[in-house]
């Protein structure tokens, strides 16, 4: 989610005077920083995830008493947190969980007499828009996971690939679309039973980041309408596009750096004979190809 902090999660934040927000899902901290910074020095930030790839405690101890960590999944941690202003909702890539924390987020809301958060969701869009990611089956109950292997994925392709593909690693749901499948279709779901006026954005590129506002925080604050509606500019878009053109270029980098890392530590198919030897097991003309195709 964070390379789209300059571009649109830091203004819908100031524009929406946010003052408490809480991270579902930081992975290595990436946005604490950015966050606590942005907000200014009353603001309060939460933040949930089971298995950080960072050391809270340095954030605590650099935020005093305005960062919170829990340790915990999502569900068991929402109901009990103070009314925020924003939620970005980027832990666990399914239904399930992702219907159920908008549900608690609208819940503590509505029992505060507060508007239900600005909503900020990552993995709207492909893979996980409409399939299913469980980062530890057991936690989602039986009943409402889809049938799901370790096995990667393909765009356009409903089925896991027999090997290879996008996420291998990955507990993914067998197929793609239908019914309580996926993180956009869980946000769709909660709109539809929540029935209250909104606006929602969707910017289509690496994985697909929403935002969505109730109309009476639009009626509150006239300047998140007017960051809606920059999102729909030109000059808004070649942003958007030079954004996505980088991400892109970062990526092939890092996978020609990765094909070059392979090759180097493989063992020649033409080595003279036995010991260490140079790799070179990817025939000069197929390897080309990769690197013509890498994305
Ligand atoms: C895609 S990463 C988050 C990336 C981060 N938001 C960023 O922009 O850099 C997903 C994170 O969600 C966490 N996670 C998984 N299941 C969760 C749950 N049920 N509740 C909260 N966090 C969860 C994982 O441990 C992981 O760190």
């Amino acid at each position: 989610m964070f390379p789209f902090w300059d571009l649109a999660i830091e203004p819908v934040l100031r524009a929406a005077g946010a003052r408490r927000v809480v991270e579902i899902g930081a992975l290595r901290g990436d946005n604490t920083r950015r966050i606590i910074e942005a907000l200014g020095p009353d603001s309060e930030l939460h933040v949930i995830d089971p298995s950080p790839g960072f050391d809270p405690s340095e954030h605590e101890r650099d935020f005093g008493g305005r960062y919170h960590f829990h340790r915990a999944l999502s569900l068991d941690v929402l109901g009990s947190l103070p009314v925020v202003d924003a939620a970005l909702v980027d832990g666990d890539h399914n239904w399930y969980t992702v219907i159920n924390e908008l549900r608690l987020l609208e819940q503590v809301s509505r029992a505060a007499g507060r508007p239900l958060p600005v909503l900020v969701l990552h993995d709207v869009c492909w893979p996980y828009g409409r399939r299913d990611l469980y980062y530890d089956p057991a936690t989602v109950p039986a009943e409402h996971r889809q049938p799901h292997r370790r096995a990667g994925m393909r765009p356009g392709r409903s089925e896991l690939l027999p090997h290879g593909g996008m996420s291998a690693g990955h507990w993914n749901a067998e197929h793609e679309g239908g019914p309580r499948n996926g993180v956009m279709t869980a946000l769709e779901d909660f709109l539809a039973e929540w029935a209250r006026p909104h606006r929602i954005e969707v910017l289509p590129l690496y994985f697909g980041l929403a935002v969505v506002v109730d109309d009476a925080w639009l009626a509150e604050r006239p300047q998140l309408g007017e960051v809606l509606d920059h999102f729909a500019t030109a000059g808004f878009k070649d942003r958007l596009i030079e954004l996505g053109e980088s991400i892109r270029l970062r990526a092939m980098a890092h996978h020609h750096t990765l094909l070059a890392e392979r090759e180097a530590s493989e063992p020649r198919t033409d080595a003279p004979g036995p010991g260490p030897a140079r790799s070179d097991t990817i025939a000069p003309d197929r390897r080309s190809r990769l690197l013509r195709r890498t994305p």
